[in-house]
């Protein structure tokens, strides 16, 4: 079959097209090359400081055991006074709705400890 002018005239185009393409790639790996090593230099980050464990007091070991593989201890600390029966419903809470392995027998030692720091009638215990 005789090649029409037409696919000659796309043939031309492709070449043309593949052909700008490889200068252009070797042209822009070339502009790579030429740019100068970039600088490595150590940072510091100075993080806030935070509590790693619950404040120490009776019960507090406890806490840190059942709550603080999911987030930091301020997620608790930084909550407002509030009644026990309030704390026992977070504490069930994390139990079924976000699945915290607490172990059933640790429950009353972490509402007490929790009453403690955070109960109501005892603003700010820290
Ligand atoms: C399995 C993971 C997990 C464990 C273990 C866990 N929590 Fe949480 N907790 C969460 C998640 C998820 C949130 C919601 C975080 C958010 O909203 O950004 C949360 C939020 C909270 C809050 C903020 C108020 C709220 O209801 O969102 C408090 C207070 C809290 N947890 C207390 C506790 C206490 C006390 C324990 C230990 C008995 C505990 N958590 C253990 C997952 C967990």
């Amino acid at each position: 079959m005789r090649p029409n002018k037409l696919n000659t005239r796309l043939a031309v185009v492709a070449l043309a097209v593949a052909a700008a393409f490889v200068l252009f790639s070797q042209s822009a790996m070339a502009k790579k090359r030429a740019l100068p090593a970039p600088a490595l230099l150590s940072q510091t980050v100075e993080l806030p400081a935070g509590d790693d464990v619950f404040p120490d007091r009776p019960g507090a070991e406890t806490a840190d055991r059942n709550c603080l593989s999911c987030h930091s201890v301020d997620m608790v600390l930084n909550q407002p006074a509030l009644p026990r029966e309030t704390w026992a419903g977070e504490i069930e809470k994390m139990r079924s709705v976000y699945k915290a392995a607490v172990d059933p027998g640790d429950i009353d030692a972490i509402l007490d400890y929790l009453t403690a720091i955070r109960g109501e009638s005892r603003r700010s215990w820290r």
